[in-house]
């Protein structure tokens, strides 16, 4: 590490690369098992989930109308520019830990602090956004089929007479357990769910495209310039996880290669898919009907095509299954770099010696995550998801800016084109994204940030300083 005197020092020091790429030797090294094919099926794995099958309903009926499309090209857009930078970054630094990593590598301690922890809106809060969805489908599933659970068992405190919402503390379990045995095993599930959920998506676009009612589409963008513009900053929600698959970079056999593969295919397999889902969604049913918990399987539904509802609902669940599996994989491999950095309890960075996985710190994410998800209402928390990981995308493309600058000579497998301007049009969109969010929204964040730096100045920095000395020793 560079530096450790002052206070300003420890604050910016940062991790050389060969630093960083010393963790792939010795007994803190995660197996190396993924290839490009299993990375854009964890992609997709991560991206396809409530983003379009629930949120799109609320953003074309309350924001952007039949432009709902537009919305998406704007998001992914955005995106685009963002994964490129991801793409560069995860083929030099071919580390766990994503964004957290990077910062480390490029802008030093602090802000490395402050995305670790801003990830965890990305990751664990979107985990039990997602699970809490997971557990509103299966109640209504088991409804359907007869089983009615009670409402105490299928909501948290405070909602309908909840006590503890049990269905999604089951979902996380299991997905934990999961990801416990094996990373290929994990991948293997996932890469089926991935295939079931694709074929759902086109399904949708084949049934629906020949029902299309070109006059749903006028008028176009009821709600003007700014309903398409907040729509895009609430369906981002549907984008957010491919940048996960940089937090698989450690267990990757050639990351240089795979990585932006994975990256950038599974971003371009979704945008495709979601831009032809929402114009035929809009196309078949009038947008002011589509504000409801389940609009894709609703849109079957208006057209007389019920059993293809049900296809679609079943779909749907097992594509937020995969969602919470890579989004869980991926905080706990955040997690996992952080305690390697001394950032937290050095504990969580044990592996497994039989299989390969960091066992302790899958359990801490999954156990979080699981009590976030049984005792809090938070699924209207997808928009603070949401700012955090625009900021997130934010400093890992100012961070391509300034790597290049401190470290041009260093080998880049895969360079992000036209830079400063590919990085500086992420920066921007994303900043436009931040702002046509609520102001709430904004507050709240607010409020995560400062909380989490009073927690870095009481024990990170200490915790750091001491692994410093103790190395020195
Ligand atoms: N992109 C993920 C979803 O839409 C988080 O569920």
């Amino acid at each position: 590490m560079e530096g450790s005197g002052s206070l300003q020092e420890r604050l910016f020091r940062t991790k050389t690369i060969p630093e960083m790429m010393e963790y792939h030797r010795g007994e803190h090294t995660l197996k190396k098992v993924l290839g490009p094919l299993e990375l854009i099926f964890f992609g997709v794995g991560a991206i396809i989930g409530t983003g379009i099958f629930v949120i799109t309903g609320v953003a074309a009926a309350k924001y952007a109308g039949p432009a709902l499309a537009l919305s998406f090209v704007i998001s992914g857009t955005a995106c685009l520019f963002a994964a490129l930078c991801y793409a560069e970054f995860a083929a030099m630094v071919p580390v766990a830990g994503s964004a957290y990593t990077y910062s480390y590598a490029s802008l030093g301690e602090i802000w490395a602090w402050i995305i670790g922890w801003d990830l965890i809106l990305e990751y664990s809060v979107s985990i039990a956004v997602v699970a809490i969805g997971w557990s509103g489908y299966m109640a209504s599933f088991l409804r359907n089929a007869g089983v009615a659970l009670p409402a105490a068992l299928a909501n948290p405190p405070g909602v309908s007479g909840g006590v503890v919402n049990i269905p999604a503390i089951l979902i996380i379990a299991l997905i934990t357990i999961l990801l416990i045995s094996g990373v290929r095993q994990s991948a293997r599930v996932n890469s089926i769910i991935v295939a079931i959920k694709i074929s759902v998506v086109i399904f949708f676009i084949f049934i629906g495209v020949s029902y299309i009612d070109p006059s749903n589409w006028t008028p176009f963008v009821p709600f003007g310039w700014t309903g398409v513009v907040t729509g895009a900053a609430i369906v981002f929600f549907a984008y957010i996880g491919f940048d996960a698959v940089s937090t698989a970079a450690e267990e990757v056999r050639n990351p240089g290669r795979d990585l932006p593969i994975g990256i950038l295919g599974s971003l371009f397999i979704c945008t495709i898919l979601y831009i032809v889902v929402c114009l035929v969604l809009t196309g078949i049913v009038p947008y002011t009907l589509l504000s409801t918990a389940a609009p894709v399987a609703f849109a079957l539904e208006h057209i007389g095509i019920t059993w293809g509802a049900v296809i679609i609902s079943v779909g749907a669940v097992l594509g937020i299954t995969s969602v919470m599996l890579v989004l869980l994989f991926g905080q706990s491999r955040i997690f996992f770099a952080m305690s390697r950095d001394g950032l937290l309890p050095r504990t969580f960075s044990a592996i497994h010696p039989v299989l390969g996985t960091p066992v302790r710190v899958t359990i801490l994410v999954g156990l979080v995550t699981a009590l976030l998800a049984g005792l809090l209402p938070l699924e209207s928390m997808a928009e603070l998801v949401n700012i955090g990981t625009l900021a997130a995308f934010i400093i890992v493309s100012a961070g391509i800016i300034a790597l290049r600058k401190t470290t041009p000579d260093a080998k880049r497998p895969f360079r992000c084109p036209l830079v400063p301007l590919i990085p500086a049009l992420a920066i921007i969109f994303c900043a436009y994204l931040i702002l046509a969010l609520p102001t709430i929204t904004h507050l709240r964040f607010v409020v995560w940030l400062v909380i989490g730096l009073v927690i870095y100045f009481i024990y990170g920095a200490r915790r750091t300083q001491n692994a410093l000395s103790t190395a020195r020793q």
